[in-house]
Parts: structure tokens; C-alpha cells; sequence
């Protein structure tokens, strides 16, 4: 079974409490989810391999740790995962950038994918899938999916708010995922909005509506 990771950070706490609020403007929750995908993404990246490597300092020569594994791409669920690919770039800005478009029909609330595309090889990087909602799962789950019937072995998922059922049907369908979330919320509404959530992330993201 897959890990759970819950930040318990006061700064993440603090500026999710300013996105929930359903006055925060557009500007205003746009850049607290950069920052907190930024103070997500050293977590996310804690148990990174590094290996010893040989540097002289102006005062003498020693053996530091830098990172091992040097490809890493980060996964945005299109639209609203776009708005944490930047706060994880400014931590990792040598990552590269794969995407996956996919909407929820709003009847059946099923995934339906329209876009995707990766990096050369990137099914040989660690790939961090980032998506700010995790309401019934369906899209992390399709998402992942995709990626690994590309061949892609070492994954995480990383999300602002989840609902109990998105962990729940993710931990089901992926069990070698571990998910990264700065909250779990109480369950999900009739339109399988998360209760008390933020509303609709990709509109409140880029003032659609
Ligand atoms: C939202 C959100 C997730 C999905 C979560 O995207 O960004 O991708 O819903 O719901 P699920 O866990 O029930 O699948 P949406 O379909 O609203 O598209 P958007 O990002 O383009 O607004
Ligand atoms: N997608 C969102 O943007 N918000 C929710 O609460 C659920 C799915």
C-alpha cells in the first residue's frame, strides 16, 4: 500500500486557508498555489538519491552530496495542475515538463483525455504527477494509467486538497504510489465537488468563471 503524506506545515496551512475562501481573487490564489507547490516540492523530493561527489571549496577539497538521479519530469493534469508546475521549477529547474489534458465530464464526472505529451524517455525519470484537486480520484487514476502503460515505473502523486475517496480509489488502482496532499477534506458533494474544498480549481486558477 502507498504512503499518505500529509504536510502539517503552518506556512502550507496558512495560505490554503487563504485559497478556500471563496473571496480570494484570481492574482491572489494563483501565487499561493506556486508557493505552496514549492514548499510541497521539498518534501515531495525528500528521499531523492544523492551520491558523493569530489568539489574544492576556496579553502580546501571535500566530498558533498549532489543528486543522483538528475531526470525528473513533472506531470501537470491540464488546466488547474498547470498553476503548480511553476513553484515545483523554481525548486527543480532542471525538470522537465510532461502533460496530460484531461477534463471530468460534468454528468458522469468521468475523466475523458485530450492532450498528452511527454519528454524523450521520460518513462526512465521520476515523474511527479501534480494536480492541485483529488475529488473521486478518476483523473489521477486515468493519468496514471497513462503513464504506465508508457512504461513508467517511479511515480508520485502530488495534490493540494483530496477527498478521502480520491486516496481511498488511488491507493486501490496504484498501490506503488505514494500521494503528497496539504489537506484531506471531509468527502465529496452531489457534483463530486470536495466538502469544504476550494470550488473549481482551473476556474478559480484562470478566472473563467
Ligand atoms: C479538476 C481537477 C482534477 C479533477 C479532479 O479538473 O483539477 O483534474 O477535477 O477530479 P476527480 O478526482 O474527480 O477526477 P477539471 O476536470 O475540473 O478540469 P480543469 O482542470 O480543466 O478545470
Ligand atoms: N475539481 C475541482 O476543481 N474541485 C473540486 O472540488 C473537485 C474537482
Amino acid at each position: 500500500m502507498s504512503e499518505v503524506h500529509v504536510f502539517d506545515h503552518p506556512l502550507i496551512s496558512d495560505k490554503l486557508t487563504r485559497m478556500r475562501r471563496a473571496s480570494t481573487p484570481t492574482q491572489e490564489f494563483r501565487l499561493l498555489l506556486k508557493e505552496i507547490s514549492e514548499l510541497m516540492g521539498y518534501e515531495v523530493t525528500r528521499n531523492f538519491e544523492t551520491q558523493l561527489v569530489t568539489v574544492e571549496t576556496p579553502v580546501s577539497t571535500g566530498t558533498f552530496p549532489m543528486l543522483k538521479e538528475n531526470f525528473f519530469t513533472i506531470v501537470p493534469i491540464l488546466r488547474a495542475g498547470l498553476g503548480m508546475v511553476d513553484g515545483m521549477l523554481e525548486l527543480m529547474p532542471f525538470a522537465h515538463v510532461g502533460h496530460i489534458g484531461l477534463s471530468r465530464d460534468e454528468t458522469t464526472h468521468q475523466p475523458v483525455e485530450y492532450y498528452y505529451k511527454m519528454p524523450e524517455n521520460f518513462e526512465d525519470s521520476i515523474v511527479i504527477v501534480v494536480d492541485p484537486m483529488l475529488a473521486t480520484g478518476g483523473s489521477a487514476v486515468d493519468a496514471i494509467d497513462s503513464l504506465k502503460k508508457r512504461g513508467c515505473k517511479n511515480i508520485r502523486l502530488m495534490n493540494l486538497v483530496a477527498a478521502p475517496e480520491g486516496i481511498k480509489l488511488v491507493q486501490e488502482k496504484h498501490p506503488d504510489v505514494d500521494i503528497y496532499v496539504a489537506a484531506i477534506d471531509e468527502c465529496l458533494n452531489e457534483n463530486a465537488y470536495i466538502v469544504p474544498g476550494l470550488g473549481d480549481a482551473g476556474d478559480r486558477i484562470f478566472g473563467t468563471k
